[in-house]
C-alpha cells in the first residue's frame, strides 16, 4: 500500500473551528476551550439547538478558554450572567424570556455593542436584532445518550 498524495485543494483550514461529534460532557468543554482560541472581543456567538444538547457546557469551556474562572450554570433566575470585572464574556439565556420588547427594554443591544463576547443560549427571539457577524453554532443529540453534534454554521 502507497500512501495516497494528500491533494492541495482539499486541504482543510485547521485554524477555523468548525465543529465536532462530541462523545462526552468533557468532550464539548474541551471544544469551547478550542473555540474560544478564535474569539476576539466584541464577537457574538448564537447557540442554537435543543434542550440537553450542550450549550450551557459548551460555554463552560469558552468562559474557562478565555481565562476566567467562574462558574457557569443556566441562568435560571438571572436572564444575563456577566463573567469577568469589567464584563469579558456576557452569557445570555433567552429560554424564559421571548418577548424581544422585553429584552430591548432591559438593554441587551448595550451588550452587543460593547467589547465583552456575548454568548447567547435560545437566540430565535433576538434574531431581528443580532449584529451582522453574529457566529451561528448548530447542537444536536447524537446517537446515543452522551453523544452531541456541534457545528459552526457560518
Ligand atoms: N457530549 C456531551 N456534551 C454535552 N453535554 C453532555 C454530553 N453528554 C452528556 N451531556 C450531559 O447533557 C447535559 C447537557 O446540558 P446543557 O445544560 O449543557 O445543555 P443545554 O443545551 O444548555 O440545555 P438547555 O437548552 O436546557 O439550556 C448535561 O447534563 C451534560 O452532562
Ligand atoms: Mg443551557
Amino acid at each position: 500500500m502507497f500512501p495516497l498524495p494528500r491533494c492541495g485543494l482539499e486541504k482543510v483550514d485547521e485554524s477555523v473551528w468548525s465543529g465536532i461529534d462530541s462523545a462526552s460532557a468533557a468532550d464539548t468543554r474541551r471544544a469551547g476551550v478550542d473555540f474560544s482560541a478564535s474569539l476576539s472581543p466584541g464577537d457574538v456567538v448564537a447557540l442554537q439547538g435543543e434542550l440537553g444538547s450542550g450549550k450551557t457546557t459548551f460555554i463552560q469551556g469558552v468562559v474557562s478558554g478565555l481565562g476566567l474562572d467562574s462558574d457557569v450554570t443556566s441562568p435560571t433566575f438571572a436572564l444575563v450572567h456577566e463573567y469577568g470585572q469589567p464584563a469579558e464574556v456576557v452569557h445570555i439565556d433567552c429560554y424564559r424570556e421571548t418577548s424581544l420588547e422585553r429584552w430591548l427594554s432591559l438593554g441587551v443591544t448595550d451588550y452587543f455593542d460593547g467589547a465583552a463576547v456575548c454568548l447567547v443560549e435560545w437566540p430565535e427571539v433576538l434574531a431581528p436584532i443580532l449584529p451582522p457577524g453574529t457566529i451561528q453554532l448548530r447542537f444536536s443529540l447524537g446517537s446515543d445518550q452522551h453523544r452531541r453534534l456541534i457545528r459552526r454554521e457560518n
